[in-house]
C-alpha cells in the first residue's frame, strides 16, 4: 500500500486578509515568483502524490486555470522568440492527475475535508492547507516522512505539528503528546484553537495532515464547534476518543511554516522568499538593507 492521493481544501473566503482577496484567492497570492497553491503542489509532488483533489468553492476558478496546460500561451511565448520563459511553465507538466469538487456550503475546515469523501473513498489521503507553504521554496519532505509512519505504525491520522510562541496557541489546533520528546509521538488529544490558558502544549498543527478513510465517519459526526464551524481538529479528537491511534511528527528547523492567512505571515512570508531568490536576493537585500537602515536613522523611529 501507498499513499498517492492529496486533498487541498481552498474553499475558505480570506476574510483575513481583505481587499486582497475579494475576487482572487488567498491560495493565488504571489509569495516571491509563485502563487501559494504552485509551492504546495509542488510540494505534494516531490513527496509522491500522484492525484490531487481540490476543494474548492465560489470565486476560485482562478486556480483550476493555473494547473490547466496553456497551448496559447506556450506557441505565443515561441512565436514571440520568448522561449527562455517556457521553463516557467514547466509546473504545468508535473506528473499529476488533478481533480475538483466543491464544499457548495462555507461550514468550516472539516467539512470541506467531508467533500471530499464521495471521491476519496475507502483509501488513505494526505491533506495539505492550500494557504500554507512548509519550509523556504516548499523544499519540505514531511509529508513523505508523515506517509511513511504512517504506513509503518498502522495509525489513522497523522498531523504534522509546529513550535509555536505561548501567546500564539489561540490561533491553532494545539497538540496534547501522550509521550514527550522525539520527532514522532502520539498524541492523547488535540484542542482546536485554545485559549493560552488551557493550552495543552505549544505544539500546533501546521496544515499537513495524514488520515485512513476512518476520518470520514468522524467528519461525519462532528458537531459545530470553534467559530461555529465543523472542525477538522475535532474530528481527530473523536478519532483518540474512538481508541484510534494518533500521531504527531514535529517539522524540523528548516521546516517552517509560512502562513498566507493574514497580512503579518504574509508580508514576512514574501520578504524571505524575496530575499532568497536566487536572481534577486542579493540586490533585494542590499536595497532592503538601505531602507532598514534609513528608519533606523530617521528621527521618527
Ligand atoms: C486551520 C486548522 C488549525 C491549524 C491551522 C494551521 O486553522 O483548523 O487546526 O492549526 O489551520 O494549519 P485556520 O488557519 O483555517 O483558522
Amino acid at each position: 500500500m501507498t499513499v498517492n492521493l492529496a486533498v487541498v481544501p481552498v474553499a475558505g473566503r480570506g476574510t483575513r486578509l481583505l481587499p486582497l482577496t475579494k475576487s482572487q484567492p488567498k491560495e493565488m497570492l504571489p509569495v516571491g515568483r509563485k502563487p501559494v497553491v504552485q509551492y504546495v503542489v509542488e510540494e505534494l509532488g516531490r513527496c509522491g502524490i500522484g492525484r490531487l483533489l481540490f476543494v474548492t468553492g465560489p470565486g476560485k476558478t482562478a486556480i483550476e486555470n493555473h494547473f490547466d496546460i496553456d497551448a496559447e500561451l506556450i506557441a505565443n511565448l515561441r512565436e514571440t522568440g520568448k522561449e527562455e520563459l517556457l521553463g516557467e511553465l514547466a509546473f504545468e507538466r508535473e506528473d499529476i492527475e488533478y481533480f475538483y469538487t466543491r464544499q457548495r456550503r462555507q461550514l468550516g475546515l472539516g467539512h470541506a475535508v467531508l467533500c471530499s469523501r464521495p471521491v476519496v473513498g475507502n483509501q488513505p489521503f494526505v491533506v495539505a492547507l492550500g494557504d500554507s507553504i512548509i519550509g523556504r521554496n516548499a523544499e519540505s519532505r514531511v509529508v513523505a516522512t508523515m506517509i511513511e509512519h504512517f504506513l509503518a505504525s498502522g495509525a489513522d491520522a497523522i498531523v504534522a505539528l509546529e513550535e509555536v510562541s505561548p501567546r500564539e496557541v489561540v490561533h491553532y489546533g494545539i497538540a496534547q503528546p501522550k509521550t514527550a520528546g522525539g520527532e514522532v509521538f502520539e498524541l492523547a488529544d488535540l484542542i482546536e484553537k485554545p485559549s493560552v490558558e488551557e493550552s495543552p502544549s505549544n505544539l500546533a498543527v501546521a496544515a499537513r495532515y495524514v488520515f485512513s478513510p476512518a476520518i470520514f465517519d468522524c467528519l461525519a459526526a462532528t458537531q459545530p464547534g470553534t467559530g461555529g464551524e465543523i472542525q477538522l481538529t475535532d474530528a481527530i479528537r473523536m478519532l483518540i476518543e474512538r481508541g484510534r491511534r494518533v500521531l504527531g511528527v514535529r517539522l524540523n528547523r528548516d521546516e517552517r511554516r509560512f502562513d498566507i492567512g493574514n497580512f503579518e505571515s504574509y508580508f514576512l512570508a514574501f520578504a524571505e522568499f524575496a530575499l532568497a531568490d536566487p536572481q534577486l536576493g542579493a540586490a533585494m537585500r542590499e536595497k532592503l538593507g538601505a531602507l532598514l537602515g534609513r528608519e533606523k536613522g530617521s528621527p521618527c523611529c
